[in-house]
C-alpha cells in the first residue's frame, strides 16, 4: 500500500483545491433558486468521476435533482461495492454568523471551513481521492466499485428509492458504503452501526379568519399562537417522555450489553454541557446522555412562527401560528406510524377555538448494521491503519433514510464510515471538516478497498 499513501501525501494540496472546488458551488436542495448550482454539482462531480478513472460516468435527471452514477468492474471475483453519497448541501441561513463566507472554503487552525465540507462533499471527495489512488498508480482497484452520488439527501431522498428499485441489476453490490457520519470525538476513529429514524411534520392552527387588533379582539378570542404554544408544551411530561399515545409501544428495549459498551466510552456530560453553553442538560429521565442520543425516540420542535416578529412592536392577534416538529426515531419505530399516532393526537389536544392542519413532511426509519458482517470487520481494520489507533463502535442521532431502503430492496447491509466530528457545526454556520480526518480518512478509504476482499474470502472458507 505504500504507493497508495505516498501518493496521496505527494497529492495533498491538490486534492484540497479540488475540495475548494467543490465546494465553491452553492448546491443547495431545498431552494429551487439554486436548482442551476445542483446542475452544475452533478457535472462536477461526473467530470471528477471521468478524471479519476471511473468508468460509466452518467447522470441520471429525477423528477427532482440528477442522480450521478459511475463504475469500475475490473476485479473479477472480488466483492462489489456500491458507494453512496449526497453533493446536495443544506441553506446557510444565518449567513451573518459565519466567520468566513460559506461557500469560500477556508482554513483556520488544521480544519478547513465551508458548507458541504463534512456533510458530505468532502467525505465524498475522500472516496474519490482514494479511488483515484490506485486507479492512477495501478490501473485497477481491488474490488468492483458501482457508486451513486445523489442531491436530495438533505431533503428527503424523495426520488432515490424508486430510482434504487428500477435499476436493481445496475446497482446489484455486496455491501454498501456511506461516508456522511462521525467519528466519536478528534484523533477517536469510531464504527458507527446505528442511525435513528426521522418522521418530520408540521402544525398549522388558524384562529379568526383574519390578523386582529390585540386591543380591540384581545380577550375574545383564542390567540392561536398560545394554542399552538400549549399544544407543544404538552408534548412532554415532568420526566421528558414524549406524551403522544402508543409512542413507546415498538420501541427496542437497550440491551444490558450495549448499555454496558456505551457506559465505557469516554464521555462527560458536564464537558458536554459547557461546549454547548447549557446550564444543565436535560432529556428523557432514566437514561445516559449517549443512550438519549442513540437509542431512544425524541420529538423537537424545530421552528415555530407567527404573528409579528418584525422589529418594534405591532398589536396584532394573529390569525394563524405553526410549527416545525420532527421526532427521532429507533428500531422498531416505523416513520409512517409515529406520524399517524402524531396526527392523531394533535387533533385530540387542539383546542375546539382554532382549526388544526397537521401535515406529515417526509420520513425514513432507523437504521442497525451487524457488527459481525465482513464489511464491518473490513472498515475496522482500515480505520485503525488510516488513523493508527484503536476503533470505538457507536450508534448516532442523526438519519439517513436510503440505508434501510438499501436493505429492503437491494438486500445489502450498510457500513458507516464516517470521518466527520460531533462538533462540525453540520446545518449550521462554521461547518468544517478537520484536515487530519480529511487525509485521514483517505488513508483509510483506500485500505478499506484494499482490505475487503482478504474479510469476504474468510467469509466464504468459513462456511
Ligand atoms: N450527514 C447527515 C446524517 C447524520 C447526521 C449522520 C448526524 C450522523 C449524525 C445527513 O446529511 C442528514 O443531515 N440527514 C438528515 C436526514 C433527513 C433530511 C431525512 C437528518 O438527519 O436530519
Ligand atoms: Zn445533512
Amino acid at each position: 500500500m505504500k504507493d497508495i499513501i505516498r501518493y496521496c501525501e505527494k497529492n495533498r494540496n491538490r486534492y484540497l483545491s479540488e475540495l475548494k472546488e467543490l465546494i465553491a458551488i452553492p448546491s443547495i436542495s431545498t431552494d429551487p433558486a439554486h436548482k442551476k448550482d445542483i446542475r452544475r454539482c452533478a457535472g462536477w462531480i461526473s467530470g471528477q468521476l471521468k478524471a479519476i478513472g471511473m468508468k460509466g460516468v452518467k447522470i441520471f435527471p429525477t423528477k427532482g435533482h440528477p442522480i450521478v452514477y459511475a463504475e469500475w468492474l475490473g476485479a473479477p471475483g472480488a466483492p462489489t461495492v456500491l458507494l453512496y453519497g449526497h453533493y446536495d448541501v443544506q441553506p446557510v441561513d444565518p449567513v451573518n454568523l459565519w466567520t468566513t463566507p460559506p461557500f469560500k472554503a477556508t482554513i483556520r487552525k488544521g480544519n478547513i471551513y465551508a458548507r458541504g465540507t463534512a456533510d458530505d462533499k468532502g467525505q465524498v471527495l475522500i472516496h474519490l481521492k482514494g479511488i483515484e489512488a490506485f486507479l492512477k498508480n495501478r490501473g485497477a482497484l481491488p474490488v468492483n466499485l458501482k457508486m451513486i452520488v445523489e442531491g436530495e439527501e438533505e431533503i428527503g431522498s424523495e426520488h432515490l428509492a424508486s430510482f434504487v428499485k428500477s435499476h436493481k441489476k445496475l446497482l446489484k453490490a455486496d455491501v454498501v458504503v456511506i461516508s456522511d457520519t462521525s467519528m466519536f470525538a478528534r484523533g477517536v476513529p469510531s464504527l458507527c452501526y446505528g442511525l435513528r429514524g426521522l418522521s418530520y411534520m408540521q402544525i398549522d392552527l388558524t384562529g379568526p379568519n383574519k390578523d386582529l387588533h390585540s386591543g380591540s379582539f384581545g380577550g375574545s378570542v383564542h390567540n392561536p399562537i398560545q394554542a399552538l404554544a400549549e399544544i407543544v408544551a404538552k408534548l412532554h411530561d415532568e420526566k421528558g417522555r414524549i406524551t403522544v399515545p402508543g409512542f413507546y409501544k415498538k420501541v427496542r428495549k437497550l440491551t444490558a450489553k450495549e448499555r454496558r459498551s456505551f457506559r465505557k466510552l469516554p464521555w462527560n456530560d458536564r464537558k458536554y454541557a459547557r461546549e454547548l453553553g447549557v446550564k444543565e442538560l436535560y432529556g428523557e429521565s432514566g437514561f445516559t446522555t449517549l443512550e438519549r442520543l442513540w437509542a431512544r425516540p425524541t420529538l423537537e420542535c424545530n421552528g415555530i412562527w407567527g404573528g409579528f416578529t418584525g422589529e418594534g412592536a405591532k398589536t396584532v392577534l394573529p390569525s394563524k401560528a405553526s410549527a416545525k416538529i420532527s421526532m427521532r426515531l429507533v428500531p422498531d419505530q416505523k416513520a409512517d406510524d409515529i406520524a399517524r399516532l402524531f396526527t392523531s393526537y394533535i387533533r385530540k389536544i387542539a383546542p375546539k377555538s382554532c382549526t388544526v392542519d397537521v401535515s406529515y413532511i417526509h420520513g425514513g426509519e432507523a437504521a442497525i448494521t451487524p457488527l459481525e458482517s465482513p464489511g464491518v470487520r473490513a472498515a475496522v481494520r482500515a480505520l485503525e491503519k488510516g488513523f493508527g489507533k484503536k476503533v470505538l463502535y457507536q450508534r448516532e442521532g442523526g438519519s439517513i433514510p436510503i440505508v434501510v431502503q438499501f436493505k429492503e430492496i437491494l438486500g445489502l447491509e450498510t457500513v458507516l464510515l464516517g470521518f466527520g466530528l460531533p462538533d462540525e457545526n453540520a446545518h449550521a454556520p462554521d461547518e468544517f471538516l478537520n484536515l487530519g480526518n480529511f487525509f485521514g480518512g483517505i488513508r483509510t478509504v483506500a485500505h478499506f478497498y484494499n482490505e475487503l476482499p482478504r474479510f469476504y474470502k474468510q467469509k466464504r472458507s468459513r462456511r
